[in-house]
């Protein structure tokens, strides 16, 4: 048996801040990043909720790929306040380490009452506004774990297109590949539902159609707009179906190559589409499951897609043409990581992928030489 549903309340467009001044008397617990901070957003958030509430805490330790002792550092924190609000205002890292300090601070029975955690995004990547996920990194073991767990779902998330303009194009194009990934990874996904498909299909038409715009002029509001839907429709796709070993690789060598999150999926996205492909030879005509599905979403999109060989090979042209256009690295030679380092690191990444908490929905099984083989690949 399967289900969906959807517990996280979405606030969207660019009055969705306003949704902040209906909170009285709380005290409230605030989660952002040094960046973030100073960049001035910060003001937007706490103007809408001073003289209103009793206290505030603002906590803004959060590095990308938060460690373990940041988590640790928050927990403490919220501890002494013990807010009736959280509000975790941020990139993906920033929501993540404050799904992990309310969902820590709740196991440890620190809090007297459960606080609610309204999520306000400013990047367009993750969806982890709308997610079950937290990926916290430990540093010594050089791992990135995906946390899993329902108790992680914010109660709410905000939408404002206009806290993501500032994002710059580099950043803009990580984020977005990341979008990209989350929703073709649901779409092939064994836990897949025309549910989730749903979202899948109508974050990826949005992500090829209005990524390119967002890169290419932050200012671009309308395209800011759907990209950052598309984050969040990507989100609820993989939330219901999970994600695959793009994800698992791109989490196991996260830690070992310091690349950001949506450049190591996109460094992998058409080879892992091939892997699970699975198109062996010309005369194969007993085509996968995950080959049909690629070679559908080819044709959404206005593909050629006559038989699955053709759509796929055409859905992978048209993700390299819009990587093109991004100008992301296609090698992670490209990313400063030298070939000697990831002959040095493969195996090890290639373990703590195969445990990794996506693998078990990727559509094709992997052995370990498998993933070996599409790190190397990606030399
Ligand atoms: N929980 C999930 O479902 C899920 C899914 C995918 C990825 N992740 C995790 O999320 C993290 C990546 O998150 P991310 O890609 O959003 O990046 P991030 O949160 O690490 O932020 C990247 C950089 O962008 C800056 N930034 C954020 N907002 C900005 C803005 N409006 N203007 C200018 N700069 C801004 C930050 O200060 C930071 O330097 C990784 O740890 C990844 O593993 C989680
Ligand atoms: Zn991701």
């Amino acid at each position: 048996m399967k289900e969906f549903y959807l517990p996280t309340k979405i606030f969207m467009g660019d009055d969705a801040l306003d949704r902040l001044e209906q909170l009285t008397n709380e005290n409230i617990f605030l989660i952002t990043d040094p960046f973030i901070e100073k960049s001035g957003m910060l003001d937007e958030v706490l103007a809408r909720m001073k003289g209103r509430n009793n206290d505030f805490e603002v906590f803004s330790e959060i590095v990308p790929d938060p460690p373990i002792e940041t988590v640790v550092s928050g927990v403490k924190v919220i501890e002494e306040l013990n807010p009736g609000v959280i509000i975790a205002f941020g990139g993906g890292s920033t929501i993540d380490a404050a799904k992990a300090i309310k969902d820590f601070a709740i196991k440890l029975s620190i809090l007297k009452t459960e606080p609610k955690l309204i999520a306000i995004p400013t990047t367009s990547g993750t969806g982890t506004e709308v997610t079950s996920f937290s990926v916290i990194t430990d540093q010594e073991k050089q791992l990135k774990y995906p946390i899993v767990s329902d108790s992680l779902l914010p109660q709410e998330a905000i939408l404002a297109p206009n806290l993501v303009k500032s994002v710059p194009p580099a950043i803009t194009a990580d984020t977005g590949m990341d979008v990209l990934t989350h929703g073709i990874e649901a779409y092939v996904s064994i836990n897949a539902t025309d549910f989730s498909d749903a979202f899948a299909e109508k974050a990826i038409q949005l992500i090829f159609e209005y990524l390119p715009r967002a890169y290419k002029n932050g200012e671009d509001l309308e395209a800011r707009e759907k990209v950052h839907h598309a984050s969040c429709l990507a989100g609820i796709a993989f939330n219901i179906a999970g994600l695959g070993i793009n994800h698992s690789i791109a989490h196991a060598s996260g830690a070992h190559f310091h690349i950001p999150h949506g450049r190591m999926n996109s460094l992998l996205l058409t080879t892992v589409i091939e892997f699970n492909a699975d198109i062996q030879d010309f005369s194969n005509r007993h085509y996968s499951n995950a080959a049909k599905k690629y070679a559908k979403l080819a044709k959404i999109l206005g593909l050629s897609s006559t038989n699955c060989r053709i759509g796929v090979k055409n859905l992978n042209q048209h993700i390299r043409l819009l990587q093109k256009e991004l100008d992301m690295p296609t090698s992670l030679r490209q990313c400063g990581v030298t070939y000697d380092q990831v002959v040095k690191e493969k195996r090890v990444i290639s373990e703590a992928a195969l445990i990794d908490a996506c693998t078990k929905t990727n559509c094709k099984i992997p052995a370990l030489e498998d993933l070996e083989k599409i790190i190397e690949s990606i030399k």
